[in-house]
């Protein structure tokens, strides 16, 4: 499988979901927005790439902690006044927009309009009922926005990743709608997943017995715990590739022209790379080994801001509740239709806050 993600001569990003995209007029504001790194292969994909590469370093990445901490706790604070949680609600669905968009320097004061057009235009990826009017207004809307940004930008600030894509639009390596395509395609890539991995690990942590008093005993295992959710739950499952030409994968051969799906969600229980794949360990060797982020020139650009994410929320879960209990049985959380998507979908908890009684 590494092999297909490796080989990106031999298996091509563009085009994997059989869709020849018409040629878009980059001044027509309605112009369909589409991914820059996820269906581009080099020279485009590396060019592309760097511009934002630099913004994503585990180095830059970290040094937004304090912030990220403040936002998790905020949201974890307000969870104590809630009649009933549910903690995709409540927590997941509403972090990672407003991480990505302190990481990208939207002004947080439109942190709220962001995260509504963010999830229009998340909602209606792969969603052949989308209300396409609706769809039409909001990017407008999104665009012009953006634009607004973009025009604004003073030409030295580093406010985020907005700004290396503002420079690299005045260098004229990127059109306007390039640019507004950029930012939606790390909004996308970012939101959904993010959410399925911060819902997947907290329901692992509700409903897996001993694992709270565990790692709040011991919170140098968040880390361990982090990678373990990541490799069993694999928020996204898979993803495609199309062959450019003929070719063997594991022994099955693959003409030129076909569609291949990555599923990084096997390999990450292959039992020949994971003893017991199926049981969550926190004391496996190579435990970051796992491919939930893919590999090779693809690779998740949000990898570090992810994981990030993740162990700041557990983090401040594990200082501030004494407990937490599914309200359903774990076999009976829901979970959407989609097949490259995972992670449930609601989580109903009952919570102990430390300090005050069992709500
Ligand atoms: C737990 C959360 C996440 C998971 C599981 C995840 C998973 C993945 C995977 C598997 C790929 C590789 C796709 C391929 O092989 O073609 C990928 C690519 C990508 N991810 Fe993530 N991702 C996550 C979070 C994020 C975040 C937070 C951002 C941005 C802020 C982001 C932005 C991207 C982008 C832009 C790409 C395309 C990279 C390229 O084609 O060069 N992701 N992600």
């Amino acid at each position: 499988m590494v092999h297909v993600l490796r080989e990106k001569h031999a298996f091509s990003s563009v085009n994997t979901v059989g869709r020849v995209r018409p040629q878009v007029d980059p001044d027509d504001p309605n112009a369909p927005l589409s991914p820059l790194l996820l269906m581009s292969d080099d020279p485009e994909h590396a060019r592309r790439r760097a511009i934002v590469n630099r913004a994503f370093t585990p180095a830059r990445i970290a040094a937004w902690e304090p912030r990220i901490r403040e936002v998790a706790a905020a949201h974890v604070d307000r969870l104590r006044d809630l009649p009933d949680v549910d903690l995709v609600r409540d927590l997941a669905a509403l972090l990672p927009v407003r991480v990505i968009s302190l990481v990208l320097g939207v002004p947080q004061e439109d942190a709220d309009r962001f995260r509504v057009w963010s999830e229009e235009i998340t909602s209606a990826v792969g969603n052949h009922d989308a209300d396409q009017a609706r769809l039409a207004h909001v990017q407008a809307a999104f665009t012009g926005y953006l634009s607004d940004l973009l025009d604004r930008w003073d030409g030295t600030a580093d406010a985020g990743v907005l700004s290396s894509i503002a420079a690299a639009e005045r260098a004229g390596e990127l059109t306007r709608l390039q640019c507004v395509s950029f930012v939606a395609e790390l909004l996308i890539a970012g939101n959904i997943t993010t959410t399925h991995h911060l819902a997947s690990s907290m329901a692992l942590l509700a409903g897996h017995d001993g694992l709270f008093a565990r790692l709040q005993a011991d919170p140098a295992l968040v880390p361990a715990f982090v990678e373990e959710s990541l490799r069993l739950e694999s928020p996204i499952q898979g993803f495609f590739r199309l062959a450019t030409r003929d070719a063997e994968v594991g022994g099955v051969p693959v003409p030129a022209g076909a569609r291949v799906f990555v599923l990084y969600a096997s390999a990450n229980r292959d039992p020949r790379a994971w003893p017991d794949a199926p049981d969550l360990r926190l004391d496996r060797a190579g435990l970051a080994a796992h491919v939930a982020f893919g590999r090779g020139a693809h690779a998740c650009i949000g990898a570090s801001l992810a994981r990030l994410e993740s162990r700041v929320v557990l983090d401040v879960l594990l200082d501030r509740l004494a407990s937490v209990e599914l309200t359903v049985p774990a076999a009976e959380l829901p979970y959407g239709p989609s097949f490259v998507n995972h992670g449930p979908t609601r989580l109903p908890v009952r919570l102990g806050f430390r300090g005050l009684p069992q709500q």
